[in-house]
């Protein structure tokens, strides 16, 4: 039986914080909102717990899981060798949609890091998850709660949809504020490495430190001379039914281009969506049109980006053609996901 219990983001009912805290405790599965995607937690400290998260989300065990932290001491506690520069990056951006990797301490078990010697860490800043973890007073292992494969959960209802009956509570605490999962980044090289994009954007960290470097899968096809350093950005991901193609160039030309290509696919009989901008979603006039956000705001299209790919499925439809955005700050982030979700299908206006 999964409980479902709603919670105010900014003042969250302690009560049922303690009663999920006490879940994660005992060995069960609580699934809760932070400000990038929801998670689905376990006690990081209990393997059979940890175990559970495998089978409930269908993930593969190689891929390993990133451990949440409410206080920065303990950071010491399960990572060695920590850098300077790490505790730079931790006063600017922690809590916050950061994840970094250090080696391991002995006390996290190796079920978290999938056999390596290194663990990913962060401490959220959502208010919920914030509270939770510091309740539990343990370190709480969570990957996004969708099940494997599928676009990452942004509002409880992706989480019921997925995981209802896998998990014992599923805390409802309204929508992310982010919308893609933590940025996360390798600090165990002498110059950083960004092995996922996420809401603190290479630019940020630019600043912070002065250096990093973007593992090169970021921006490529996996292939069998690129491999990447983050095992779980070698998998089919945020795949909704649909196929999805990018289409990039001047953005009067994708307009063009996915107007022509949107009557094509309707004369054959394809349901088609689109997913269009604040500047161009009065153009279409075929098919289904979803609205991800503002050109001129990027993070507004970060957040609804994975909610929008999990609405074409529900309307069933065949085709999305989804406009391209430029590659800086935020947009890093976003094209990773999309071109995951595109499989790297593209064509150019
Ligand atoms: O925003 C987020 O990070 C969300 C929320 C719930 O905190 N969590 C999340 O976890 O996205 P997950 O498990 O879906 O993604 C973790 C990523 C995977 O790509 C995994 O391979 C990588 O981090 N990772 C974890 N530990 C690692 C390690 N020791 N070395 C390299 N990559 C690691
Ligand atoms: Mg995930």
């Amino acid at each position: 039986m999964t409980k479902v219990v709603k919670l105010d983001r900014e003042n969250p009912d302690i009560g049922l914080i303690d009663e999920a805290a006490n879940i994660l405790i005992s060995g069960g599965l609580v699934a809760f909102p932070t400000e990038t995607v929801y998670g689905i937690g376990a006690n990081s400290l209990n393997p059979d717990a940890v175990a559970k998260i495998f089978i409930a989300k269908g993930r593969p065990q190689d891929n390993p899981l990133i451990l949440h932290i409410a206080e920065f001491q303990d950071l010491f506690k399960y990572a060695k060798n920590v850098p300077d520069n790490a505790l730079k990056m931790m006063e600017m951006f922690w809590p916050g949609p950061l994840t970094m990797i250090f080696k391991k301490s002995d006390i996290v078990p190796p079920i978290n890091t999938a056999g390596m010697d290194t663990v990913a860490i962060r401490m959220p800043s959502n208010t919920i998850a914030h509270t939770l973890i510091k309740r539990a007073g343990i370190p709480v292992s969570a990957p996004s709660a969708n099940l494997s494969g599928k676009p990452s959960p942004t509002d409880a209802s992706h989480v019921i949809n997925d995981l209802y009956g896998r998990v014992d509570m599923i805390i409802d605490g309204g929508s992310c504020d982010v919308g893609v999962e933590s940025t996360v980044v390798d600090m165990t090289a002498e110059i950083p490495i960004i092995l996922r994009p996420g809401g603190i954007t290479k630019e940020m960290i630019m600043n912070a430190i002065g250096h990093v470097e973007v593992d090169p899968i970021v921006y490529k096809k996996p292939a069998k001379d690129l491999r990447p350093k983050a095992p779980g950005m070698k998998y089919k991901h945020y795949s909704p039914d649909a196929e999805v193609y990018i289409v990039k160039g001047k953005l009067g030309d994708v307009i063009k281009k996915i107007q022509e290509l949107t009557e094509f696919q309707l004369n054959n009989g394809k349901k088609v969506g689109i997913m269009a901008t604040e500047q161009t979603y009065e153009k279409y006039r075929n098919g289904v049109v979803l609205l991800v956000g503002d050109r001129e705001r990027p993070e507004t299209i970060a957040k609804n980006l994975f909610g929008c790919l999990r609405e074409f499925d529900k309307k069933g439809v065949d085709v999305v053609y989804a406009e391209g955005f430029g590659y800086d700050e935020i947009g890093l982030a976003i094209m990773n996901r999309l071109e995951k979700a595109a499989g790297y299908k593209e064509i150019i206006a």
